[in-house]
């Protein structure tokens, strides 16, 4: 292999010596050459900022590129990888080095997911690039995908299990009957969940990542306070069973799609997060462990799937450096490169408007006439009932004054199942509703 490129050779700052960046840097180092015949010009790492020399790093890391100067580094940068976190000072860091003229690559969803429109606008008006393959679902290839291969096709539909942490724990709740404290703890042990999981498991990283796709999906800006989010503290051990008694798993979906017109005419997009059950024949009903996976519906296309690994180090570095890669290309050969388009600008519906289907679990009197009343209050929000399973519960030999009911139904909208939800909690048939969980995937 040679090492003479006609190309000068291209500046990288590196801003962030984490989980991520230390193996963005090793990786620099170690397939320079590789890189440097793939691009056309040598990629040289100039420096590492950090928020502290001193801290303990990962062997990959050459200390004599740290710095605490990340302004300067910038300013001397053809291209710019963000891997730091957080909102401040990344913003201000990624701003400069837009304006300066760097292409920037970043992994930072929070960011994006709050301040994108900034972001993409800036880089827009100075003719840079911003590249984030690696704020979703770390390895697997999914921005690229939406911004390019299927940007001649028209998304219908997004379900993605993007974040490990409660992929992990849902499926050893699955797995072993586990609660989900006890869970949690696993998932802590074993380094999946943070010392504070909120983000996680009130599942706001996955609604940034959901933001993410939806705007690139729709062609359409998606503020973040949009995405109806719930998160996954509450499910229970006995509703992991009944779901794999019934042949579901209970999945954290993120789920983007298009929304009919309404009577009014109007229709849109609706971003939610939130736990579901999924059949276990679902491709997305096979994703174990902390892996995530992206379903994507294409009118032309048809399904896809896209599964990986949704986080670690070096995992998450393969990403950047393939953004690394495309944006060192560009400077090389030239070309306009992607702006992210948001023509589209659909209104961004509630939840209430989407089509969902709900398997509802409550405790009823044992008496007649009662399935006739809960079935009422179904019917009169217009929602028709797919299953109802009855079980009556013995204790010591004598069937008990209640009966649990488990009714399915059919799809009708978010607005009126929550409006049956209301109603069967005022209805004095009910004991209490043990159960409420969206069924998706059908
Ligand atoms: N905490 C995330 C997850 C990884 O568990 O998938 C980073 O987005």
């Amino acid at each position: 292999m040679t090492n003479s490129h006609e190309y000068r050779p291209l500046r990288i700052a590196l801003l962030g010596a984490g989980s991520v960046g230390s193996q963005v840097a090793r990786l620099l180092i170690e397939h320079k050459s590789e890189l440097a015949a793939r691009v056309g010009a040598e990629l040289e790492l100039v420096g590492i900022a950090v928020r502290d020399i001193n801290s303990p790093r990962n062997a990959g890391v050459p200390r004599e590129l740290l710095t605490l100067d990340a302004e300067s580094l910038i300013l001397g940068a053809d291209i710019v990888i963000e891997v730091m976190g957080g909102i401040e000072p990344a913003r201000t860091y990624i701003l400069q080095a837009l304006n300066s003229g760097s292409d920037v690559i970043t992994a930072n969803k929070a960011l994006l997911a709050t301040h994108g429109t900034e972001l993409f606008d800036t880089a827009e008006q100075v003719g840079a690039q911003l590249y984030f393959e690696a704020a979703v679902a770390g390895a697997i290839p999914i921005i690229r995908p939406l911004r390019e291969s299927l940007a001649g096709d028209k998304v219908n539909r997004i379900m993605g299990i993007v974040n490990g942490t409660t992929n992990f724990i849902l499926d050893r709740m699955d797995s072993t009957g586990a609660t989900f404290e006890d869970a949690l703890a696993e998932a802590t042990e074993l380094g999946y969940a943070e010392a504070d999981p909120t983000a996680d498991i009130e599942a706001y990283d996955a609604a940034q990542k959901a933001a993410i796709l939806a705007s690139l999906a729709f062609h359409t800006e998606v503020p973040l306070e949009s995405v109806y989010r719930e998160g996954i503290t509450k499910i229970t051990a006995e509703q992991m069973a009944a779901a794999k008694r019934d042949g579901y798993v209970i999945k954290l979906l993120a789920i983007c799609e298009r929304v009919a017109a309404d009577s009014a005419g109007l229709e849109g997009v609706s971003v939610r997060v939130h736990p579901a059950l999924i059949s276990r024949e679902h491709p997305l009903g096979a994703v174990r462990g902390a892996f995530n996976a992206v379903f994507v519906e294409a009118e032309a296309a048809g399904s896809l799937m896209f599964y990986g690994a949704g986080a670690g180090g070096v995992q998450t570095a393969s990403a950047v450096l393939g953004d690394l890669v495309s944006a060192a290309k560009r400077h090389v050969a030239g070309g306009p490169g992607l702006a992210d388009s948001v023509h589209a600008n659909l209104p961004v519906l509630p939840i209430d408007r989407v089509q969902t289907r709900y398997q509802i679990t409550l405790e009823v009197t044992d008496q007649p006439g009662i399935l006739a009343k809960i079935a009422n209050v179904f019917s009169d929000h217009n929602v028709s009932i797919e299953t109802v399973e009855q079980s009556v519960r013995v204790l010591a030999g004598i069937a008990s004054k209640t009966a649990t009911l488990e009714v399915g139904t059919h799809a009708a909208t978010d607005a009126s199942l929550s409006a049956v939800v209301k109603s069967l909690a005022a209805n004095d048939a009910v004991e209490s509703i043990t159960s409420v969980i969206r069924v998706e995937g059908i």
